[in-house]
């Protein structure tokens, strides 16, 4: 169970606090001061801290400063009244990690709760990872850390040098291409040609006469002869994309070439050696299509020597913080921008979203946010739109700007999505931003709203 510091010195806020807190199942220490804290600390472990700003021996400015310099790392969440947003921001440059305002939003307090621990846990495993890395992190500008990842890195680097046959199974952009020139490039033929076909995008006639070539007159607009992409790729690697969307009649003539190595072009009658290895990856279920009878078993049989199974970006999230300050890094040197990372909700948001279209997906959109982004992390803002779910705005954390976005900016912006959430009513807006009616149509006025 996850244990949480409050630190208030109003009892009944606290109380509030806890009796919510302890309802959403976290264990609750309390403390009624903010030099308090590294006192406990020091006795018990906690997973994170609640504190308040304003308390009478030592203010919550204070203590985090104080449990910085101690090296304290526990997350914290600062507690402030909304006229005092100010320092909030301020807390947050000490290294808070977030802040409510008072009256306590509780549901938005939960959601800010169970944020910070999934981020820690992010945090963590980086932090693992870092101490790791350089052992077995990456194969060149592949990247991954998941169980399946390291799977896929150990069988490259065991089957790579060899002439075997690959099959690589995965969703679109998922990384089959990028895997398949990886197996060329660690092999002894890496100086020959790496040659890729994409199977389903050209009609059986056509990809026959792509694959094998042709004599000059094999079929009408056959004008002169022309060498196959097996040809083309002898003492390289040719790699067969989509290959379960290749008809049978030329499934068979593949699989001759893997028997004997060789072929006839298309209109020939002579045969040509070939010395190429194979490289294939599918989006389909093999499996399946030799069952129904759509994938001749025997091809499969020989293609499926070594298969590598690359599986959709939502069951390996562990991958999406990587491969997202990859991306980073390579977009922000691409596009000239010093971007230092990103805010922790947009890893969080990054982390829950689903995906279909896997890696090239990720990273479209970190080089959309990386040329959107004007500060020096990315926020929530700069993602694309339905990464951000439609309430967001409610529990966003502040976004702090080195380009200069004011604190009256985020004052009128507070007012203006909480009034959107409110549908308008004034009232209970005043009401959720902790201000009199009157001061919020003031407000209103002065911003123009
Ligand atoms: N593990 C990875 N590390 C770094 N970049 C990756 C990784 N996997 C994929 N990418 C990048 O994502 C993009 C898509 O990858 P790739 O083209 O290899 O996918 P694919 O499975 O062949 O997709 P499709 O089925 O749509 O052809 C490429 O820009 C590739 O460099
Ligand atoms: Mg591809």
């Amino acid at each position: 169970m996850k244990k949480i510091l409050i630190v208030d010195d109003d009892s009944a806020h606290r109380t509030m606090l806890k009796v919510n807190l302890v309802e959403a199942g976290y264990e609750i220490v309390e403390a009624d001061d903010g030099d308090l804290v590294l006192p406990i600390l020091v006795e018990q472990p906690v997973d994170l801290i609640l504190l308040d700003l304003k308390m009478v021996r030592m203010g919550g400015m204070e203590a985090i400063k104080l449990l910085r310099e101690k090296g304290r790392v526990e997350p914290i969440i600062v507690i402030t009244a909304f006229s005092s947003v100010e320092s909030a921001v301020e807390a947050m440059s000490y290294g808070a990690m977030d802040y409510v305002t008072k009256p306590v939003d509780i549901e938005a307090l939960k959601l800010k709760v169970s944020q910070a621990f999934d981020f820690e846990a992010l945090r963590e495993e980086n932090e693992e990872l870092r101490k790791r890395l350089g052992e077995h992190f990456d194969f060149g500008n592949i990247i991954g850390r998941s169980a399946a990842m390291q799977k896929v890195f150990e069988t490259l680097a065991l089957v790579a040098p060899s002439d075997a046959t690959v099959l690589i199974n995965g969703e679109s952009g998922t990384g089959k291409e990028l895997i398949a020139g990886a197996l060329h490039h660690n092999s002894s033929r890496k100086n020959g040609p790496f040659i890729k076909v994409n199977c389903a995008a050209l009609h059986e006639n056509l990809l026959e006469s792509e694959l094998f070539g042709h004599e000059r007159g094999a079929f009408t607009g056959a004008d002169s002869r022309r060498s196959g992409r097996f040809e083309l790729a002898n003492g390289g690697t040719l790699f067969l994309d989509e290959i379960g969307d290749m008809s049978l009649q030329t499934q068979a003539k593949i699989l001759r070439v893997l028997q004997e190595g060789e072929l006839e072009r298309l209109g020939g009658s002579s045969t040509v050696k070939v010395d190429v290895r194979l490289v294939a990856a599918t989006h389909k279920n093999l499996d399946n299509m030799v069952k129904e009878g759509s994938f001749r078993q025997d091809l499969f049989f020989r293609l499926s020597v070594v298969p590598i199974e690359l599986p959709p970006l939502k069951e390996r999230t562990e991958d999406i913080p990587v491969l997202a300050d990859f991306f980073l890094q390579r977009y922000g040197k691409k596009n000239k921008k010093d971007i230092k990372g990103f805010h922790p909700q947009a890893l969080i948001l990054l982390a829950r979203y689903s995906w279909p279209g896997n890696i090239r997906e990720l990273e479209n959109s970190i080089e959309r946010a990386t040329i959107l982004c004007l500060g020096e992390q990315i926020t929530p803002k700069e993602l694309p739109p339905q990464m951000v779910p439609e309430d967001y705005q409610t529990v966003a954390a502040p976004i702090i700007s080195p380009g200069g976005l004011t604190l009256k900016d985020m004052e009128r912006e507070t007012i203006r999505a909480t009034l959107e959430r409110t549908g308008g009513n004034k009232s209970q807006a005043a009401k959720l931003l902790g201000i009199a009616r009157q001061t919020l149509l003031n407000k209103i006025k002065e911003y123009g709203i």
